[in-house]
């Protein structure tokens, strides 16, 4: 962190302090803390995370950032003024927005995911790459959720940011949130150097599983544990906490906890049914998956499975299988 970073950093903490006044205090901001009260975020946890809004007002955050001293181009290097290139001069990026702030591994805030409340698009706008914020080497939350993580040797990756704060409020702590919809070779490193579980957690949509299913793979064939928890069709965490309780959430974390690589069977089961090209080429994929397992009483009970689901004998899958894991740990 050098001074240049730390500048980056005095703007954000004083920013978010302002947004999150406007947010709790103020007549301009009782709607969106309205909004925020209904879906069920607590004032303790928009306390805590600092949530806030930024006003309908084309210069705010340029008025504020000036009085404080610091300059508008600053400002737009740390993401939170835009530039009209034609004129060169600056405005707000934020405006009409519940603002998430996101912190580095260190814990300062260090840039914004930024929700709209009256429809416009993009629903989620972000802080733009800059020198401290850059979303391939961050996940949401991982500064509170360290510890956790440590301790249970498992990370739950989320898609969502406002998911993963609600999912802390019901006290599971070992969450971290996705900057975006891939996951890159920096983040996967980083999961893989906190823990030796990572259990994916996403929506219960189509992007959702095409989501699990491609960064499952990632993660499985870097030599991680990877486990998915499926929720109901068309539920994210936050809303399976709204519809089922804090406590159905906390069972299906501790209890529905299915490997990558079953997952996977299951997915490709359908379209193997009557087409007999897609079984073969499916049965390659799970032997492939199937390679990278490192846990053998998992990998057993995972061709049993198979074996089970694809009418095909246990001998056919072993006797393609190597006899070591191709990624050393
Ligand atoms: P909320 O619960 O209100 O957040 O709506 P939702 O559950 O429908 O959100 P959705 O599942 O679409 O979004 C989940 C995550 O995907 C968000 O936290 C963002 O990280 C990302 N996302 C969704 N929409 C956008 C978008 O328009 N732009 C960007 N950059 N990211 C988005
Ligand atoms: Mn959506
Ligand atoms: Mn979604
Ligand atoms: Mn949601
Ligand atoms: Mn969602």
């Amino acid at each position: 962190v050098d001074d240049n970073d730390m500048q980056f950093i005095k703007m954000h903490e004083h920013i978010t302090d302002l947004f999150h006044h406007i947010l709790i205090h103020t007549n301009e901001g009782e709607a969106a803390l309205n909004y925020l009260i209904d879906r069920g975020f607590s004032s303790d946890i928009l306390k805590r995370e600092k949530i806030g809004l930024a006003p309908k007002m084309s210069s705010f955050t340029k008025n504020a950032i000036l009085e404080k001293g610091f300059t508008e181009e600053a400002a737009y290097s740390a993401g939170l003024l835009s530039r009209n290139e034609e004129n060169f001069s600056y405005y707000d990026r934020f405006v009409n927005r519940i603002m998430i702030p996101i912190k580095n591994h260190q814990d300062y805030v260090i840039g914004f995911t930024a929700r709209s409340i009256d429809g416009s698009e993009p629903k989620y706008l972000n802080t733009p790459e800059t020198k401290v914020f850059q979303k391939r080497h961050l996940l949401f939350n991982l500064s509170d959720a360290r510890k956790s993580i440590r301790q249970q040797d498992e990370v739950i990756l989320m898609e969502g940011h406002l998911d993963v704060l609600k999912v802390k409020s019901v006290n599971v702590e070992n969450i971290v949130g996705l900057m975006g919809t891939a996951l890159s070779d920096e983040n996967i490193n980083l999961l893989d150097r906190l823990a030796s579980n990572v259990t994916l957690m996403f929506d219960g949509d189509n992007a959702g599983a095409q989501a699990t299913m491609s960064i499952g793979e990632q993660l499985l064939k870097h030599g991680l544990n990877t486990f998915v928890i499926q929720l109901p069709r068309g539920m994210d965490p936050d809303e399976f906490i709204v519809e089922n309780g804090e406590a159905a959430f906390r069972d299906l974390v501790k209890n529905e906890k299915r490997h990558y690589v079953h997952f996977l069977s299951e997915k490709l089961l359908n379209e193997s049914m009557h087409n007999d090209l897609a079984y073969s080429q499916n049965i390659n994929a799970l032997i492939d998956a199937l390679k990278y397992v490192n846990d053998s009483a998992i990998k057993s009970r995972l061709i049993m499975h198979i074996s089970e689901r694809y009418n095909i004998d246990k001998s056919q899958i072993e006797s393609r299988l190597p006899v070591k894991n191709p990624v050393k740990r």
